[in-house]
């Protein structure tokens, strides 16, 4: 008996011991964390991070042990746009996002397109005649269907949900007066919707923008929402970017989840980052990538290293959010950061070139912020 229950120990650690070789090496970014922010939040929604080339290529080996082991969610921060899947008319160049797709599958990861209908880093042929001239409605719409079907049908078994259309209104929740809008008319969204859904049928087909905590865009967006759904047409989720400053809008950002869950959508959170530096232009936050300011010392205090107060707000600004995600979590699917670590965040060089921004939850030297293992222990709660 004694014999039989040394034995059933001992094939008991060697087996624990086993599948804790298997497991990432939690230490290099988490300390002694006994589970990583995608494992604690599982119950609750996906966490996904923004990839970039270089990380689905294997080249930047710190971001992917951190992609590794802490997210279960993959959106291509470049690789799937227009400009890079068809930058000329019928050349297609999927061999980034075919490496990045084969990330995702390896990793067992969820992929997530991004974005198939965008007024920005879609290049100008798509608008226009071999002459220069703006093409008309027909033509344009036959090259957004061969577009969305090229791509959304070749991804068509593993993207498990596509960004169809990104950006399409105005702050005031009126339509953006981008050349979609003013070549095909108001019913371009429609349309990218039915293609996005004859080229990838089992894929989620969402609408994605920025400021939707704002109430006249949000309502902009359920009015098309709702005209969708009265045509028949599939939409299944909103994605709010939620590219934000040191206080995030928490009150406004709870009321806009209720009017998208009111719908019978579901929400995302799809590009999260907080910026702890001030927007040159404050009536524009948001996130308009056209916007582009010179590179200015007063706008860029934290060169060495940010300070321990703006630090202290980083942190409770995320926790708060995290908190309201948690409220609403029967109608969140996914909350995705918008890169690994503070190193290559897109906030470095966006609205202003050349800035020292912290926006995300890993810091320059690839480890945890301080606060992440305070989010790990909130999803547990
Ligand atoms: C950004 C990328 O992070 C940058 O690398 C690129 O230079 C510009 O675009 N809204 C979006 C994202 O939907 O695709 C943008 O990503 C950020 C704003």
């Amino acid at each position: 008996m004694k014999l039989l229950l040394i034995s059933a120990l001992l094939s008991f650690t060697l087996a624990f011991t086993a599948s804790c070789a298997n497991k990432p090496d939690r230490d290099t970014t988490l300390g002694h964390q006994p589970l990583s922010l995608s494992e604690a939040f599982s119950s609750h929604f996906a966490i996904g991070s923004a990839i970039n080339t270089q990380q689905a290529n294997g080249l930047d080996a710190q971001s992917v042990a951190i992609l590794n082991l802490h997210f279960n969610s993959l959106t291509p921060e470049n690789d799937m746009k227009w400009e890079r899947i068809q930058p000329q008319e019928n050349v297609f160049t999927f061999e980034a996002s075919d490496t990045l797709a084969a990330y995702a599958k390896k990793s067992q990861k969820d992929l997530i397109g991004h974005a198939l209908v965008w007024h920005q880093q879609t290049p100008s042929w798509v608008f226009e005649d071999a002459s220069g001239e703006l093409v008309g409605r027909e033509r344009l719409l036959a090259r957004m269907k061969t577009h969305i079907f090229a791509i959304a049908g070749r991804y068509k078994n593993q993207i498990k949900g596509w960004d169809v259309v990104n950006e399409a209104f105005n702050e005031d929740g009126s339509l953006r007066e981008s050349k979609w809008y003013q070549i095909i008319g108001k019913d371009y969204i429609e349309k990218a919707f039915e293609y996005a859904h004859q080229a990838a049928p089992k894929a989620k087909l969402y609408y994605n923008d920025y400021n939707l905590f704002k109430a006249a865009k949000m309502d902009g967006v359920i009015a098309m929402v709702k005209r969708l759904q009265a045509k028949g047409i599939r939409i299944d989720g909103i994605g709010e970017q939620a590219h934000y400053g040191i206080e995030p809008p928490i009150e406004e950002l709870d009321i806009s989840i209720q009017k998208v869950a009111d719908t019978g959508l579901t929400m995302m959170i799809t590009e999260l980052d907080i910026s702890v530096l001030k927007f040159p232009d404050e009536d524009n936050m948001g996130a308009d990538i056209s916007l582009s300011f010179a590179l200015d010392k007063a706008y860029n205090p934290y060169k060495k290293g940010i300070s321990a107060s703006s630090q202290e707000k980083l942190a409770n600004a995320y926790l708060s959010l995290f908190k309201l995600f948690l409220t609403h979590q029967q109608h969140i699917d996914r909350v995705t950061l918008w890169g690994v670590s503070d190193n290559d965040t897109w906030r470095n060089d966006w609205p202003m070139a050349g800035r020292s921004d912290y926006p995300l939850l890993f810091n320059r030297k690839y480890k945890a912020k301080s606060f992440v293992s305070d989010l790990i222990a909130l999803a547990q709660q």
